[in-house]
């Protein structure tokens, strides 16, 4: 029996950014919105540490652990059939060095086989992601805003251009194969994606880069609804939440009343 791999290689999604064609990346967290995504075209699928808020309820992405980030993914790696499937490091196991990193890194690769994993952090980070990568892992960087760093240094838009420059070099040259630029003054992120031989992609951070990432639940209003939560660059694409609400009103108010379910809806009795 051959086993089933991603079809998208590093090198398909390198050679993405040569040819000019634009990266689509989605996070998914579970088997049928992982299919759905890979059947839709989506090129990578990130199953990010964003879990935390718009599935577990968390307040920040710091209480994630590495057997959740396992189960997740490897629900998604399973539902993938063309996508790659990268998983988020949970904190803080790149913050504590490349020999931690390498651990949980082959930890995660060896029980879930996705694709590739992604490791937040620019410069300060540089020896870990080579570390990764020397142990046979690809690796996505993530520059910009770091939600792991939350306590250090708030949620910010990125606003200085030769500390962010700094970071995402470091990062290419560690080995990492693309890079997410996260919440970045815009222009910035175009330079940004000029200057790395490696795609970039962004969330939050203009059209100039090579791909663009969207957290699920924000792509469909799914997380809690309010339109105050929501982050200015999330676009949404269709209202489940209104949807959702909907129909499980609708539900409530035919099981009070009596109209579901139908006869149709019932098993007759056994002859
Ligand atoms: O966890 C996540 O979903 C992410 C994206 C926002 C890039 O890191």
């Amino acid at each position: 029996m051959v086993a089933k791999t991603s079809a998208l290689s590093i090198a398909h999604i390198l050679r993405m950014k040569d040819a000019g064609e634009k990266i689509a990346v989605v996070t998914a967290y579970d088997f049928p919105t992982g299919r759905m995504a890979d059947a839709a075209g989506i090129d990578v699928i990130l199953v990010g540490d964003s879990v935390a808020s718009v599935v577990q309820g968390r307040p920040t992405t710091l209480g994630v652990r590495l057997e959740e980030t396992i189960y997740h993914t490897e629900m998604v790696q399973r539902a993938a059939t063309r996508a790659l499937v990268v998983a988020d490091v949970p904190f803080p196991y790149c913050q504590l060095g490349p020999e931690e990193a390498v651990r949980a890194c082959a930890r995660v690769v060896k029980e879930t086989n996705v694709g590739a994993v992604k490791i937040e952090g620019g410069a300060k980070r540089a020896e870990t992601v080579r570390a990764v990568v020397e142990a046979g892992i690809p690796v996505l960087g993530h520059c910009g805003l770091a939600p792991q760093s939350v306590k250090a240094q708030g949620y910010r838009i990125q606003r200085d251009l030769d500390r962010l420059l700094e970071d995402a070099l470091a990062i290419q040259e560690a080995g990492a194969f693309a890079i997410v630029l996260e919440c970045v003054q815009r222009d910035y992120a175009e330079e940004v994606t000029r200057k790395l031989r490696v795609p970039t992609i962004g969330i939050g951070a203009g059209a100039g880069c090579d791909g663009q990432i969207l957290v699920f639940h924000d792509l469909f209003n799914f997380a809690d609804g309010e339109p105050t939560e929501r982050p200015k660059h999330a676009r949404v694409y269709r209202d489940l939440h209104k949807i959702i609400d909907e129909g499980l009103r609708e539900y409530v108010s035919d099981v009070k009343e009596g109209r579901f379910p139908n006869d149709t809806e019932s098993f007759g009795a056994s002859k």
